[in-house]
C-alpha cells in the first residue's frame, strides 16, 4: 500500500517527510517523492526505487520549505518510474494519492480535451488537473477539492499542497485510511499513525468519506456531504508500535475495514490497470499446464475453493482442491505437467508446508500465495505470489482472505488469457470488475449498522446454517467458520442444493439460515432452497442485491442489500457482510474476538 505524509511545520519539513516515509516502508513501495513549498513555490523531488535514492537527492540539494507532502508509491497505474512517482503536480498544486480512481480514463479524456497536458501514466494526475481547472475558474482550494471529490469513483486517500499557500493542506479519505496528527503550532497528515509517531501522540482518525482542511492551528473536518463534523482525539501510547488498532475496538474489525485498501493494492499489483490486462506471473506457463492442485487449510482453503470456480470457468483449467492435512497423506499421483498452488497467510502452517513438499517430491512446480514473504513456504516454493495485506493481527483471518482471493482472481484471468480461453474484451471486462472491488467493498462496509443490529439477534441463537451456490458456496463455508471461531456459535456451511439431502432436517425457527445469493445465473435455484427453508419455519438472513431482493420476494429475518456487480467478483465483496456479521455477533457474546479460545494465528503443528 502506498504511504502518505503531510506536514505544516516550524522547521524545514523535507527531512521529516523522508523520515516519516521510512516508517511506512513496511507497506511496500517502488518509488518515493516529496513536494515542498520553497518561498511559496511548489518544488518536487522524486526518485525511483528505495528511499535512500530520495535521501541522496535531498542531500545533494536540500530543501528548506516549511510545508510539504510525501509519498511512497507501489505502482498501480503506470510503471514504477520517477515520472510516475508521486507527488503529481500542476502549476497550482501537488497531490499524493493512495488507492484506485476507477473513472480516471473518462476524466483524463475530459481534461485533455480541455487542453491540459499530462506528464505521467497514473490515475492520480487527473485529480491534480481537475482541481487546477477549478482553481483557475476562481474557486478557493477547499471548494475546488470538494467539487473534484464528488467526481471521483473508487476507494482512495489524498493529500494536497497548494502553490502560494504556506499554511494549508487538504486531505481526504474514501476507503483508504488517513489520520491527522496534532502538533504544537504544527499539523500533520498520515496514512497511518505509524508515520505520525515521531511527531505527535495526538491523533484524529478521519472517518470514511471525511475530508479535512488543515492549517498549523486548525483542522476543519467535513463529512462526505460537506457538513462540518468533529472526530475524537486519540492519545497514542508510545510511538514505537508497528501496528495499532486505529480507532477500532479490535484488530479484526480494523482489518475488515482495511480490505478496500488491501484489495486495491493487491489487484493493482497483479493487473495492468492502464491497459486493462492481467499480468502472467513470471515463470508460470499456464498454456503448458494440464491440471492445478490447490492445497491449504481453513480460511485459506476456502480462498482456494473459490479459485477452483474461477480457474475452471475463465481458464478451462481443471482444479483439484484439497485440505492440506488430507492431501499430504493421501498419496495422490500428481502429473508432472501440473502446477501446485499452496495458500497460506502465515506461510508456516505445518500441513500446508508438508503438502508443498509432497507435491515437490512428485515433480510438480509450486506457486505459493503467502502474506509473510520471509516464511518457510515462500522460501521453498518455486514461485511466490505475495498477498499485499500487511500484518494480520486478528487470529481470525479477514483481509488476508480477500487478498488471497485477489491474487487468485487476477491469476485466473492471466491463465485464461495465456490459454487462449478469454478474448481481449473478456479479459478487459474481468480486469475492470476487479478494479471496482475496492469501491464495492467500501459500499458494503456502509451496511455495518444494519449488520450490527442483526447480530444482536444472532447472538441469541445456538446454531446457524450458511448456504450458497457457485462461488457463494465457499463464502458460506467461510461465513460459518468465522461465526463459530469467534462467537463460539455452532455454524455450518452447505452448498444450497445439498440442503434437501440431509441438513434440512435441522430447520426450525431456532435455526437462522444465512443465504448468500447475488442475483446471478443460479439465483433462481437458490430461491427454491430458501422456499424449502421458509416452508419449514426457518428464518432467513438473505445477503443479495436489489434485483435479488425483488426477485426473491420473501419474508426474511433480514435482507442485506449489496450493490449490483459482475458475478466474477461477488465472492470478494459478499465476504464483507459475512465477516461483519460474525464480528458483531462475537462482540455481543463478549468473546475475546482477536484471540478466540483454543486458536493460534500460525498453526505449526500437525
Ligand atoms: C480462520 C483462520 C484459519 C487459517 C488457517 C490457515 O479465520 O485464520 O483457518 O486460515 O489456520 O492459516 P495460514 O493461512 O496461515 O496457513
Amino acid at each position: 500500500m502506498c504511504g502518505i505524509i503531510g506536514i505544516l511545520g516550524r522547521t524545514p519539513v523535507a527531512p521529516l517527510l523522508v523520515d516519516a516515509l521510512k516508517r511506512l516502508e513496511y507497506r511496500g513501495y517502488d518509488s518515493a517523492g516529496i513536494a515542498t513549498l520553497e518561498d511559496g513555490h511548489l518544488d518536487r523531488l522524486r526518485a525511483e526505487g528505495k528511499l535512500r535514492n530520495l535521501d541522496l537527492k535531498l542531500a545533494g540539494s536540500p530543501r528548506f520549505g516549511l510545508a510539504g507532502i510525501g509519498h511512497t508509491r507501489w505502482a498501480t497505474h503506470g510503471a514504477p518510474t520517477e515520472r510516475n512517482a508521486h507527488p503529481h503536480a500542476t502549476e497550482r498544486l501537488a497531490v499524493v494519492h493512495n488507492g484506485i480512481i476507477e473513472n480516471f480514463r473518462e476524466l483524463r479524456l475530459e481534461m485533455e480535451a480541455a487542453g491540459r497536458t499530462f506528464s505521467s501514466d497514473t490515475d492520480t494526475e487527473v485529480i491534480a488537473h481537475l482541481v487546477t481547472v477549478n482553481l483557475a475558474a476562481g474557486m478557493a482550494p477547499r471548494d475546488a477539492v470538494q467539487a473534484v471529490l464528488g467526481r471521483l469513483t473508487g476507494a482512495f486517500s489524498l493529500a494536497f499542497l497548494f502553490e502560494g499557500e504556506g499554511d494549508l493542506l487538504i486531505g481526504a479519505r474514501r476507503g483508504s485510511p488517513l489520520a491527522i496528527g496534532w502538533g504544537d503550532g504544527e499539523m500533520f497528515l498520515g496514512s497511518d499513525a505509524i508515520a505520525l509517531g515521531p511527531f505527535t501522540d495526538e491523533i484524529t482518525y478521519l472517518n470514511d468519506g471525511d475530508w479535512v482542511v488543515l492549517t498549523r492551528s486548525s483542522a476543519e473536518i467535513y463529512d462526505e456531504a460537506g457538513n462540518p463534523v468533529s472526530r475524537p482525539l486519540t492519545q497514542l501510547h508510545g510511538t514505537t508500535h508497528v501496528v495499532d488498532k486505529g480507532n477500532h475496538r479490535h484488530f479484526m474489525v480494523k482489518e475488515v475495514h482495511e480490505q478496500p485498501e488491501v484489495v486495491g493494492h493487491t489487484v493493482a499489483h497483479y493487473l495492468d490497470l492502464v491497459n486493462g490486462s492481467a499480468k502472467v506471473p513470471a515463470g508460470i506457463d499456464f498454456a503448458a499446464i494440464d491440471r492445478l492442485s490447490i492445497t491449504a487449510c481453513g480460511t485459506a482453503f476456502y480462498a482456494g475453493f473459490v479459485a477452483k470456480y474461477w480457474f475452471e470457468r475463465y481458464a478451462r483449467l481443471p482444479v483439484d482442491i484439497d485440505i492440506a492435512s488430507e492431501f499430504r497423506y493421501r498419496e495422490q499421483p500428481l502429473s508432472k505437467d501440473g502446477l501446485s498452488i499452496v495458500i497460506s497467510q502465515s506461510g508456516e502452517t505445518a500441513d500446508t508446508l508438508a503438502s508443498l513438499r509432497y507435491a515437490k517430491g512428485e515433480g510438480q512446480k509450486i506457486a505459493a500465495i503467502v502474506n509473510v514473504r520471509e516464511s518457510t513456504i515462500a522460501r521453498e516454493a518455486d514461485f511466490v505470489l505475495p498477498t499485499l495485506a500487511g500484518p494480520e493481527i486478528g487470529v481470525a483471518s479477514t483481509k488476508a482472505f480477500t487478498a488471497q482471493l485477489s491474487v487468485l482472481a487476477a491469476t485466473a484471468v492471466a491463465a485464461g488469457k495465456a490459454r487462449g480461453v478469454l478474448s481481449g474484451d473478456e479479459e478487459h471486462a474481468l480486469v475492470r470488475a476487479l478494479s471496482e472491488v475496492p469501491r464495492l467493498m467500501h459500499e458494503a462496509l456502509k451496511l455495518e449498522d444494519q449488520i450490527e443490529a442483526l447480530a444482536r439477534d444472532l447472538a441469541k441463537v445456538k446454531h446457524c446454517l450458511y448456504l450458497g451456490r457457485g462461488t457463494s458456496y465457499p463464502i458460506a463455508l467461510e461465513g460459518a467458520l468465522k461465526l463459530k471461531e469467534i462467537s463460539y456459535i455452532h455454524a455450518e456451511g452447505y452448498a444450497a442444493g445439498e440442503l434437501k439431502h440431509g441438513p434440512i432436517a435441522l430447520i426450525d425457527e431456532d435455526m437462522p439460515v444465512v443465504v448468500i445469493a447475488p442475483f446471478d445465473h443460479i439465483f433462481e435455484k437458490t430461491v427454491s432452497n430458501m422456499q424449502e427453508v421458509a416452508a419449514r419455519g426457518g428464518r432467513i438472513i438473505l445477503i443479495t442485491d436489489r434485483k435479488g431482493a425483488e426477485a426473491a420476494a420473501m419474508d426474511t429475518m433480514a435482507t442485506i442489500i449489496l450493490p449490483e456487480m459482475p458475478a466474477s467478483v461477488t465472492a470478494l465483496v459478499y465476504t464483507i457482510p459475512v465477516q461483519l456479521l460474525a464480528y458483531h455477533t462475537a462482540v455481543f457474546m463478549g468473546t475475546d474476538v482477536d484471540q478466540p479460545r483454543n486458536l493460534a494465528k500460525s498453526v505449526t503443528v500437525e
